[in-house]
This record gives structure tokens, C-alpha cells and sequence, in this order.
């Protein structure tokens, strides 16, 4: 990673401790960078502030920055990434970590969150009672106006909704959990722990332990110059962010099992077209898929906690045994259902599954990675 650091200039001249770090995500955003340095640094007035930039550009906005960085009233820093790792929500982690002050405001390049609103921030923060304040588009008094389309305007009202579902008590002082624009004390985050992909870095925060949030209303203003950098990829980044935030282990887990069960079909397919008996055919799948399974697992689902846990060939021997006493016992629970008469042998097949898939999920969890 090239970093490039630049004169300090204006109110941190002097050597005074910053206490404002601005942490601003720049992807390609040129055009903006002077309009926004102006605007911040009106806003802050004589706060020590610096502004640091995080870019991933491919265009000339470090060159830009550079430049108004010379004549900024403000401190402005430039940390440019050659590998963009964690995209927008990676870029903000960087910036977290290397910002002077812990009070850190996080803001987009675009202007879309107006400058003018950081002093109405700063103030209910400074009320002393909670760790977040988010600038919100969604309490009273906020609005969207900002998002490009209708389209745009109902996946954003819908992301938001289900997110507030699935985070009902983190999230329940929260009505804008996507928003870019917000200001923390950075004392307050385990940095460490943080998963950064993708756009929503405030939602990969607050949804990892309890916060105490206030909000505040503002406007999402038009982009100044440019254009916006959404795309289905990062709809795509948010979907496995939530089930990962949400189900974490749990739906990767579900994952490799569904994988196992397409691989076991096939399997079964492949040797009776081969002539094997449908009998034996079946059982080499079964214990394929078993072994596959435990090596999936033990590589992408519990590595961080292979460590703590028992040898590998006891976690195997458990895990083996486990799986394979579960398919023995799933033929008669499916037959005792069937035969009572309530269900068929599909729906029968299914409730059991489902019903596997959680205890296997406890039994690895709790007794093969048990530390
Ligand atoms: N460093 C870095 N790396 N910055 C990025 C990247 C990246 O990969 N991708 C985007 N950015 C920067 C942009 O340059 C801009 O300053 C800011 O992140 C927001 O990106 P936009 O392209 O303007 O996206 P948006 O307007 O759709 O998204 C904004 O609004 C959302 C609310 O609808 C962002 O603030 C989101 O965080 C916010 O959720
Ligand atoms: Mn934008």
C-alpha cells in the first residue's frame, strides 16, 4: 500500500492535537474533492480536523487531492490503496485505523451527505450519551431525494426493512442502517473483528455488538459530478454480508450441505448408469459425501476453531460417526411417518432433513469443534 501524507496546513499547523478525523471513501471522484474540502472545512470551522482520503482511484483524484491539499484550510491526508481490499467498506476500515483522532466522522466523496450538516451531528454527540450518531434519510425530516430512481428508492426502503428484521434489537434505534454518513468514537469498535465487503459499513458495525445510537435527519442531496458506483455486484456483496452478519457459520454450513446432497445425487446417478446396484451405489455416495462434507467444514466453516478443539482424527471419527449414524436413523423416522398416515414420503424426507440439518448443525458446533 503507497500512502502519501501531506503538509498540514490551517488549523493543525500549529502541532495541536487533531480531534476531528473526516474519513472520506473515494473511488475515481476527482471532480468532487475541492468542492468538498471547501465545504468541510466551512463546516467545521475551528475544530482541529483532518480529512483523510481512502482511495482506490484509477483516475487522477490522488493527484487532486494532493493539489487542494496544499491550500486546504484544513489537514488533508491521502491514503491511497493499490489493492482496493473490502472495496468501500475496507476503505473506511483503513481510514478507522489510521485516523489521528477517535472521533471519526465517516462521509461519501460525492457530496450526496452535505458538509453543512456535520456541525448538527458533532452536537448530539457531543451530548455524551451515546457512541454513534447516524445521519439519517429516514427520520423526521430526512429525505432520499438523492436516489437516482424509483427502483433505486424501493430496494433501498426494502434492504432496509429486512435488515431491521433480522437485527430487531441492534437496529431498533436505527432507521437508516445503510447510510454512509455517520460519526463514531472509534474506542468503541473492534476493529479487529470487523468483516468489511461492500458498501454498508455502518450495518457490518452496528450489527456486530450493541451500540447506543442517536440519529439525526438529513437530506441525501444529489451526486455534485460523476457517477455512482452501485451495482448488482454490490447488491449481490450485501445479500452474503447479511446471511453471514446474521446466520454467520449456520449458512455456510447449509451451504457445503447442499452441496453434498447435488453430489450424492449425482454419484448415485453415475454408478447405476455404470451398472452398480442401486444399493451399493447409494452407500458409496453417502460416505463420499460424508467424508467431502468434514473436509469442506473443517477448511471453510470451523478453521477458527480447529485450533482449540480435539485432533483431527478425533473430530473426524466424531463428525463420521455422527453423519452416518443420522442416515440410518432417518430411514425409520421417514417409514414411522409415513406409516402413521399423516405425511407423504416426500414431505416426510423433507421435515426430517431439515430437521438433521439443525441437529447437525448443534452436534458439530458444540461437540466436534467443542474447545
Ligand atoms: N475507497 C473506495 N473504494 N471508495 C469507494 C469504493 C471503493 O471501492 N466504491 C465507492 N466508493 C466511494 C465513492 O467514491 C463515494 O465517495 C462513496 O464511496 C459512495 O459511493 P457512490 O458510488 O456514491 O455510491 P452510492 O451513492 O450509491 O452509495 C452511497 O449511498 C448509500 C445510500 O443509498 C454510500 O454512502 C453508501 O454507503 C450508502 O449506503
Ligand atoms: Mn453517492
Amino acid at each position: 500500500m503507497r500512502r502519501w501524507f501531506s503538509r498540514h496546513w490551517g488549523g493543525a499547523a500549529g502541532g495541536t492535537a487533531i480531534d476531528l478525523s473526516i474519513i472520506v471513501p473515494t473511488y475515481n471522484e476527482a471532480p468532487n474533492v475541492a468542492e468538498l474540502v471547501r465545504r468541510v472545512t466551512d463546516a467545521v470551522q475551528s475544530r482541529q480536523t483532518e480529512i483523510v482520503f481512502v482511495d482506490d482511484s484509477t483516475d487522477d483524484t490522488p493527484d487532486v487531492i494532493r493539489e487542494v491539499a496544499e491550500t486546504a484550510g484544513v489537514s488533508v491526508r491521502l491514503i491511497h490503496r493499490d489493492e482496493k481490499t473490502g472495496g468501500l467498506g475496507g476503505a473506511v476500515v483503513e481510514g478507522l485505523r489510521q485516523a489521528q483522532s477517535d472521533l471519526c466522522l465517516v462521509m461519501d466523496g460525492d457530496l450526496q451527505h452535505p458538509p453543512e450538516k456535520i456541525p448538527d451531528v458533532l452536537e448530539r454527540f457531543e451530548r455524551g450519551d451515546v457512541d454513534v450518531v447516524v445521519a439519517s434519510r429516514y427520520v423526521g425530516g430526512g429525505t432520499a431525494h438523492g436516489l437516482a430512481d424509483r427502483t433505486r428508492v424501493l430496494v433501498s426502503k426494502a434492504s432496509t426493512a429486512l435488515t431491521k428484521a433480522m437485527f430487531p434489537v441492534k437496529l431498533r434505534d436505527v432507521t437508516d442502517p445503510m447510510t454512509g454518513f455517520f460519526l463514531i468514537d472509534r474506542r468503541t469498535v473492534d476493529l479487529q473483528t470487523l468483516k468489511p465487503r461492500g458498501f454498508k459499513i455502518l450495518l457490518e458495525i452496528l450489527a456486530r455488538k450493541p451500540f447506543r445510537v442517536a440519529e439525526v435527519p438529513f437530506d441525501f442531496a444529489d451526486r455534485h459530478a460523476g457517477e455512482s458506483k452501485a451495482s448488482l455486484g454490490q447488491g449481490m456483496h450485501f445479500v452474503a454480508q447479511l446471511t453471514a452478519l446474521r446466520f454467520g457459520k449456520m449458512s455456510l454450513f447449509a451451504l457445503v450441505g447442499g452441496l453434498g446432497a447435488v453430489a450424492n445425487v449425482f454419484i448415485v446417478w453415475a454408478l447405476t448408469q455404470l451398472g452398480v446396484d442401486y444399493l451399493v451405489a447409494a452407500i458409496v455416495a453417502a460416505e463420499v459425501t460424508i467424508i467431502g462434507n468434514f473436509l469442506l467444514i473443517e477448511h471453510f466453516v470451523f478453521q477458527d476453531m480447529r485450533g482449540a478443539a480435539s485432533g483431527v482424527w478425533i473430530r473426524f471419527a466424531k463428525s463420521f460417526a455422527f453423519n452416518n449414524a443420522e442416515a440410518v436413523v432417518r430411514i425409520p423416522v421417514v417409514a414411522l411417518m409415513v406409516s402413521s398416515g399423516h405425511v407423504s414420503a416426500v414431505v416426510a424426507t423433507a421435515i426430517t432433513l431439515v430437521v438433521a440439518f439443525f441437529v447437525r448443525f448443534v452436534f458439530h458446533s458444540l461437540v466436534v469443534y467443542a474447545p
